[in-house]
């Protein structure tokens, strides 16, 4: 099974997937936790270009390619064996946050962002996408608390030092995602406490009859 987390900045992504990965690992399964931008070496090396402060003055359309470029050494070299392998695959954001961030935020062309992606993964995609919302300013707040004291270029800030409309038209843009995908999507109250988002996330997966362990 591949599942991905989304969502805004501060939603709680990392709690809620460590959370999930003690909980089927608990159940028996191998989890394999990876994060995008990243999860390769290669990959990494284009997260530093594209997240961290100093990164780079990208063209959008540099940037999508950027992502996808990523995305596609991810899916080949690591996703995919492990699935093949019979592991379960947890990954903090993916093509979702490309069309958010850089689709709805920065207003890149939807459909072009889909070409670009049909061409780099074709047609692969998560079996279940966790899309955790939140108030913006309440997850910048949250996210900046996370930031304090950090503040030389290779933080990894580019896109939360966005301003608010960017922060608002990506929620925009998850939420008409899991609109539009309301088998894989589910989306989730993140401003709930911890322990009710993630007993949200374990209803959700065994309704679907999975995990097994
Ligand atoms: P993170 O802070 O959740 O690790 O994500 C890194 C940053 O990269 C975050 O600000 C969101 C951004 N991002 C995009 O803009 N597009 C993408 O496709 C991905 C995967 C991340």
């Amino acid at each position: 099974m591949f599942i991905t987390f989304e969502g805004g900045e501060g939603a709680g992504k990392t709690t809620q997937i460590n959370l999930l990965k003690n909980y089927l690992k608990a159940k028996g399964q191998d989890v394999v936790l990876t994060r995008e931008p990243g999860g390769t070496p290669e990959a990494e090396r284009i997260r530093d270009l594209l997240v961290r402060r100093d990164g780079g003055n990208w063209t959008p359309t540099a940037e999508a390619l950027l992502f996808f470029t990523a995305r596609h050494m991810h899916v080949e070299s690591l996703i995919k064996p492990a699935l093949n392998d019979g592991k379960t695959v947890i990954c903090d954001r993916f093509t979702d946050s490309t069309i958010a961030y850089q689709g709805y935020g920065h207003g890149f062309d939807l459909s072009i962002l889909d070409q670009i992606q049909r061409l780099s993964i074709g047609d692969f995609a998560p079996s279940k996408t966790f899309i955790l919302d939140i108030d913006v300013k309440d997850g910048l707040m949250r996210a900046g608390k996370r930031m304090e004291g950090d503040d030389d270029g290779s933080t990894e800030d580019r896109f939360e030092r966005m301003n608010l409309s960017f922060h608002e038209n990506l929620r925009r843009g998850f939420l008409e995602l899991a609109k539009k995908h309301p088998d894989r999507c589910v989306l989730i109250n993140a401003a709930q406490p911890v322990d009710d988002v993630h007993a949200a996330i374990v209803e959700s997966l065994e309704n679907d009859g999975s995990p097994q362990g």
